[in-house]
């Protein structure tokens, strides 16, 4: 890595940002100007004092630099630039091991991006698979360093299991699928097939790289539903709104829920949670009941038709078209929760979720209460990212998964 570091002004408030944990330099008067070449640049202040070592990322529409280093002299951070990635790619490996995931499932993380100094940067473990999902076009440009970096870290914490495949995905904000195969150093295999199955919490799941933007199991999740798994024990009908190709449906069916009901807008995703339930010939199939169609409808006629449940969990996507309307996760809930809460049995719980870092969640607390009172719904239970997947102090936009249980008429 070249010494030769070029010096950006920076935004008075960027600076402010910086300095209280924040990672990001977003898109405005200064950052524009950053250069189009350079991997890292030095951002400075008004006086041209040195502020952060940048890792320059022009391509991206938004977030134009991420922090890489606070520590002075910054020059000598570049020279260690390798150094150092290594270094965070141990703790971070080193931190997932302690948490010995691998008891309850095969999919977690390795590294959560900012929360773990690894800037854009987010490391799936899936089964034998290894998925790099890269938000900053940074990475692509060192990936050797990154790739000598991550099978240091294997060698070191979890040599038994290092991934016989490695799949990089870039990820953006158009949400273009670009997946391709990589190879640790020194190691060739065939072309991996990007179908493959894993457990989560003895559950089985078949997982499809590269098809859709996501592959049908949402990693950061895994940590919620065990946390959730008390309120599926209690409850005997489940409503998954949303399902998707049903990981919480199946979460319930194994907790013995007698009538699990999923729905969702996609035949796609509906035909997938098929292709699940027939991997765990365990679950009661007979329990569970799958409609094609968009919530608030079917909502609707749930209503009409008086059913009930003890358990309702809602994840809409940050943003949902249903054929006739695109509309805001804040927004699905403004016109759901009404029939939600009638659907549910007196002491029934609710969950929702809220996954975007463009809510923070005071607001997404303050207005989902307000929804909540006018329902007879009071929030009992408040669910984070946790376990594998961190936070970051000073970097709200981190903490994107944010989830709230209500509970009706206590
Ligand atoms: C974020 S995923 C849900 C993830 C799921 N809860 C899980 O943890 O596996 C969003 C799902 O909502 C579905 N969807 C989007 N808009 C919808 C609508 N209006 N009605 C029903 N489903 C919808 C999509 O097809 C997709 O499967």
């Amino acid at each position: 890595m070249s010494a030769k570091l070029i010096r950006v002004p920076l935004h008075p408030d960027t600076i402010k940002y910086i300095r209280k944990g924040h990672p990001w330099v977003t898109l405005d008067r200064f950052s524009k100007e950053f250069p189009k070449k350079d991997l890292m640049v030095l951002g400075t202040g008004k006086a041209g004092e040195p502020v952060a070592l940048l890792l320059n990322d022009p391509k991206h529409k938004n977030i134009k630099a991420r922090v890489w280093s606070l520590k002075q002299p910054f020059n000598e951070q570049v020279h260690l630039f390798k150094t150092t990635l290594f270094e965070r790619l141990e703790k971070a490996f080193n931190k997932r091991t302690k948490m010995n995931l691998l008891e309850e499932r095969q999919n977690f993380y390795l590294a959560f991006g900012e929360a773990d100094l690894l800037p854009g940067l987010f490391i799936q473990y899936l089964n034998d698979h290894l998925l790099i999902q890269v938000y900053a076009g940074f990475w692509r440009r060192v990936e050797k360093e990154l790739m000598e970096g991550i099978a240091k870290a294997f060698h070191q914490f979890l040599p038994a299991n290092t991934p016989k495949h490695i799949w990089i995905q870039e990820r953006n904000l158009d949400q273009r699928i670009k997946l391709r195969s990589v190879f640790l150093p020194g190691k060739k295999a065939p072309k991996p097939d990007p179908h493959f199955q894993l457990e989560e919490f003895g559950i089985r799941y078949q997982l499809k790289l590269g098809g859709q933007y996501d592959f049908g199991l949402y990693t950061d999740m895994a940590a919620q539903r065990k946390v959730l798994s008390p309120y599926f024990s209690e409850a005997k009908s489940v409503l998954n709104l949303y399902a998707y190709t049903g990981a919480y449906s199946l979460f319930a069916l194994s907790q013995k829920c007698e009538r699990v009901v999923s729905i969702d807008l996609s035949e796609h995703y509906l035909n997938w949670l098929e292709e699940n339930l027939e991997l765990n010939p365990d679950l009661e199939r007979k329990n569970h009941q799958s409609i094609l169609g968009p919530v608030a409808e079917v909502l609707e006629s749930k209503v009409k038709h008086k059913k009930k449940f003890d358990l309702i969990i809602c994840d809409p996507p940050s943003a949902s078209h249903d054929g006739k309307q695109t509309l805001r996760a804040l927004q699905t809930y403004e016109k759901t929760m009404k029939n939600m809460a009638t659907l549910l049995e007196d002491g029934g719980k609710l969950v929702c979720f809220l996954n975007t870092h463009r809510v923070i969640w005071k607001k997404f607390h303050d207005q989902m209460e307000e929804l909540g009172k006018k329902n007879q719904l009071k929030i009992v239970d408040k669910l984070k990212l946790s376990a594998d997947c961190l936070g970051k102090g000073g970097f709200p936009e981190g903490d994107y998964l944010k989830g709230l249980v209500f509970q009706k008429n206590v």
